[in-house]
């Protein structure tokens, strides 16, 4: 059995060498078609998770996702009108995240 520490370096590993969505797009990291593409993939396989997330169904509210990947849940948060914040575990290795959260795609 691994010790906490370990478990979660792997965690993080695991996550900074596959960030979430990033295999279903061949464009450039960081640009706009590589963001659009992995959004469309996402919810064209997994239908089920804007039902489940009601993405706009959250105007004004407070929210916090813990590990938001590449940002693709949160940036519909983000155009339904919630007040999003997240934390990651792998935010460094993309810097321009935080720019497509809080403005839609602007800056890309
Ligand atoms: C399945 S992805 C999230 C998918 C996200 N909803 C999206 O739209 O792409 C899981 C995320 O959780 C993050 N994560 C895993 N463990 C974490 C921890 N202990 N603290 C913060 N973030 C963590 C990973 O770095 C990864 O970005």
């Amino acid at each position: 059995m691994k010790d906490s520490a370990t478990l979660k370096a792997a965690v993080q590993r695991f996550w900074d060498t596959r960030p979430c969505g990033a295999k279903n797009t061949t464009a450039e990291p960081g640009t706009r078609a590589f963001y659009e593409e992995i959004e469309a993939h996402r919810y064209r396989e997994e239908f089920h998770i804007p039902l489940v997330a009601e993405f706009g169904d959250h105007p004004g509210e407070r929210m916090l996702e813990i590990g938001c990947g590449l940002g693709t849940d949160g940036r519909q948060f983000v155009r339904g009108g919630a007040n999003y914040y997240s934390v990651k575990a792998d935010f460094s290795v993309w810097p321009d995240l935080r720019n497509t959260l809080l403005a839609g795609y602007v800056g890309l």
